[in-house]
């Protein structure tokens, strides 16, 4: 979006509901214009753009008495990306749209206005709701011009973390994704982690098709996964971050891109990882680098260098080479192998006053583990890509051998049962699988058995390989997906429709 001033920040934001704007302006919207300095080529993949921006955080929308009332408008807009105009989808006019920011328990009302061309609906990535009636159901359909009055109750004990919002309706996914739409939605801890500050990245990629508009995908590219020219962090292209020698800050990271993984690495600064998706660790780990397929998100820690006091060092916040395959099928599509470049993200600045050592992070409740417990039903779901009649350019994506199919149901669970699935994937590149409602937990990945109880609602299934989870239907029957997060292959089938039916209370019988 063009940048706005605070006033039309808090109005895009408030809209007059009941949602509060939290934190001062420093959180809002606000001219960088002074850090603007063009970098020429240095994202690498578009010649002709800026960046360099102070990284922005989008307006944020918190719950207040247990509450939060929302209007979300998805329209066309102009978003200023890299110091050019580019028409975009987007939320409330904001690339990224508005973070919601929850607690536990929480009741939320949003009320989707469709401005689009196109149908379009909601879906709440990650959270543990209800997928029945207007709460998070991928089977709505918004026309054109209608609105629809969503209504999510958050159990009381859902787990704090990051998740997201973006639309589903099935074969527009990919498009209304990559043009723009998504936000983040963060439900906060109960005692708050000791950090400096805490920031939301909203990693996303977009291909600007050089007459103002956004590049669609060519056949080719839904097959592989449509991977943007320029990737950004809130909209913005390679902004950046200051901070203080030896300060903690606390960074949310959404992989919101339709197809491009995310190896991060971030040289010279401390990382630590609290967790991925919804699931925490005990104790946060020191990593070099951190994978998130698309739909996965991290919760970091990160901790800047201490320098000589007066100096400054900067490290770019990177994506990392990852090869997640090749299209295969003897090179029919030129059977290219899907590896990207590294790319530059962000800029992280270290300058100014050092910062005494942050206290320890306290230890997180031990995640539960159902590696001990008695699995009620095991089953495998393959995920396939073959010659047929799929709507991917001649080539089928398939689950268990079928496209997906509304009106089918593909899996029938219980609730209150515990379930154990082996992913397979005979296709020569990777597929992110991602379960609605129920988050997974990882066992195996090619048969290397998980060393900790690690939660995850995208788990990634290697190419030619296998992973297996465990997932407790506890609660919330109803009508759900789960699908290839590789939005593009969702779009042409690879998506399953699971069904959970209360059947005998848990531990009965
Ligand atoms: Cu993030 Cu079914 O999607
Ligand atoms: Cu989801
Ligand atoms: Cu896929």
């Amino acid at each position: 979006m063009k940048p706005l001033s605070r006033r039309a920040a808090l109005t895009l934001g408030g809209l007059g509901v009941a949602g509060t704007v939290i934190g001062g302006a420093g959180l809002l919207w606000s001219r960088q214009t002074d850090t603007f300095v063009d970098h020429g080529e240095t994202s690498g993949l578009l010649p002709g753009y800026v960046d360099g921006e102070s990284l922005r955080q989008p307006p944020e929308l918190g719950s207040t008495d247990g509450l939060l009332e929302v209007n979300l408008d998805a329209a066309p807009g102009s978003a200023e990306i890299g110091g050019r105009t580019v028409t975009v989808l987007a939320y409330n006019e904001g690339l990224p749209g508005p973070t919601l920011r929850l607690r536990p328990g929480d009741r939320v009302r949003v009320r989707l206005r469709n401005g689009l061309d196109d149908p379009t609906n909601l879906h709440v990535h990650g959270l543990h709701v209800s997928p029945e009636g207007n709460s998070d159901n991928p089977f709505v359909m918004i026309e054109p011009g209608a609105t629809f009055d969503y209504d999510y109750r958050l159990p009381p004990d859902h787990p704090p973390g990051l998740f997201w919002y973006h639309p589903h309706h099935h074969g527009l996914v990919a498009d209304q994704i990559f043009g723009g739409l998504y936000g983040a939605i963060v439900i906060d801890d109960v005692e708050p982690l000791p950090v400096a500050r805490e920031r939301v990245l909203v990693i996303s990629d977009i291909t600007p098709d050089g007459a103002g508009g956004v590049a669609s995908a060519s056949p080719a590219e839904r097959m592989r996964g449509r991977e943007g020219r320029l990737v950004l962090v809130n909209g913005q292209l390679k902004p950046n971050i200051g901070i203080r020698p030896g300060e903690r800050e606390r960074w949310r990271i959404v992989n919101a891109c339709v197809s491009r993984y995310l190896r991060l690495g971030l040289d010279g600064q401390g990382m630590q990882l609290l967790g991925l998706d919804s699931g925490r660790f005990e104790v946060p780990r020191d990593v070099e680098e951190v994978l998130l397929a698309p739909g996965n998100r991290a919760d970091l820690l990160v901790t800047a260098a201490t320098i000589d006091t007066g100096s400054t060092t900067s490290s770019p916040l990177r994506a990392l080479p990852y090869n997640r395959g090749s299209v295969g099928m003897g090179g029919m599509m030129g059977g290219s192998t899907l590896s990207t470049q590294a790319v530059d993200l962000a800029t992280v600045t270290v300058s100014g006053e050092p910062e005494p050592a942050a206290s320890a992070v306290p230890r997180q409740p031990a995640p539960r583990d159902l590696r001990g417990v008695a699995v009620t039903a095991r089953r495998k779901l393959a995920f396939a890509m073959g010659m047929g009649m799929g709507g991917g350019g001649g080539m089928s994506f398939t689950i268990n051998g079928e496209t997906f199919d509304g009106d089918r149901v593909d899996t029938t669970v219980q609730t209150g049962s515990v379930e154990e699935w082996l992913l397979t994937n005979s296709s020569m590149m990777d597929h992110p699988v991602h379960l609605h409602v129920w988050p997974m937990q990882l066992i195996e990945e090619n048969g290397r058995a998980a060393q900790t109880a690690q939660w995850q609602d995208v788990v990634n299934v290697p190419a030619g390989g296998t992973a297996r989870v465990r997932i407790a239907f506890d609660d919330f029957p109803g009508r759900t997906v789960y699908h290839c997060h590789i939005l593009d292959h969702e779009d042409v089938g690879m998506m399953g429709v699971i069904e959970a039916r209360g059947g005998a209370a848990p531990g009965a019988g």
